[in-house]
């Protein structure tokens, strides 16, 4: 298993499937526990990122840390991935032909690890993942596809700029991990929205 994630990075490493390969320092692969029972998918890599090829290293990746350590959850527990594996000029939001270019890599990582919940940080990863819009009128709330179940949430860059927010994302990354719990219990979780695919 591990063999065929290290084979998704080393296809990342070298892709040149989009423009973004001809802007970017290092292109970032997903990283961390190919066992987890949880996938974060964040947007993009940013600065940070890009220089270091590892995703969610600077001031966004630092709050989502925290947020996992108040619930007893440290990095290596999951696996951390973006929706397009390198970053963006200006770190503007990918466009569209970049996410179907970078498609395939998280559909694997995906098929691959079998996490027992995706959760979904913030607009890009809501839209690419699931169709969704405004992440902030959803986030909280469980969505089944395809017989896999989502989380939803803000982007932790989010809580950089409204420090209030901070709260709404330790909740969520809390109840996060609640309904990972009971799922290992084979307990029920209560699904919010259902997407037929
Ligand atoms: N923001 C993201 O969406 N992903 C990263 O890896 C870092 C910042
Ligand atoms: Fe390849 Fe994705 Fe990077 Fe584009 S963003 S070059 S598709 S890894």
């Amino acid at each position: 298993m591990n063999n065929t994630i290290e084979k998704i990075k080393q296809q990342v490493i070298n892709c040149k499937k989009c423009k973004l390969s001809e802007t970017r320092t290092n292109a970032v692969p997903g990283k961390g526990n190919f066992k987890a029972d949880v996938i974060l998918i964040g947007e993009a890599p940013g600065r940070n990122e890009d220089k270091n090829g590892e995703p969610f290293v600077g001031a966004a990746g630092k709050r989502l840390e925290e947020a996992l350590k108040k619930t007893g959850i440290e990095r290596k527990d999951v696996y951390i991935t973006n929706v397009v594996k390198c970053r963006p000029p200006s770190n503007r939001v990918p466009i569209d032909e970049e996410r179907k270019a970078c498609q395939d890599y998280i559909k694997n990582e995906i098929k691959i690890i079998q996490p027992k919940i995706i959760c979904i940080l913030g607009n890009t990863a809501f839209n690419s993942m699931l169709g969704g819009g405004e992440i902030t009128k959803f986030r909280g709330k469980t969505v089944r596809k395809n017989n896999q179940i989502y989380f939803l949430t803000i982007h932790p860059a989010a809580t950089i700029y409204n420090q209030k927010l901070i709260q709404i994302l330790d909740e969520d990354i809390e109840r996060l991990f609640s309904l990972v719990d009971n799922l290992k219990k084979s307990l029920e979780v209560s699904i919010d929205i259902e997407i037929s695919s």
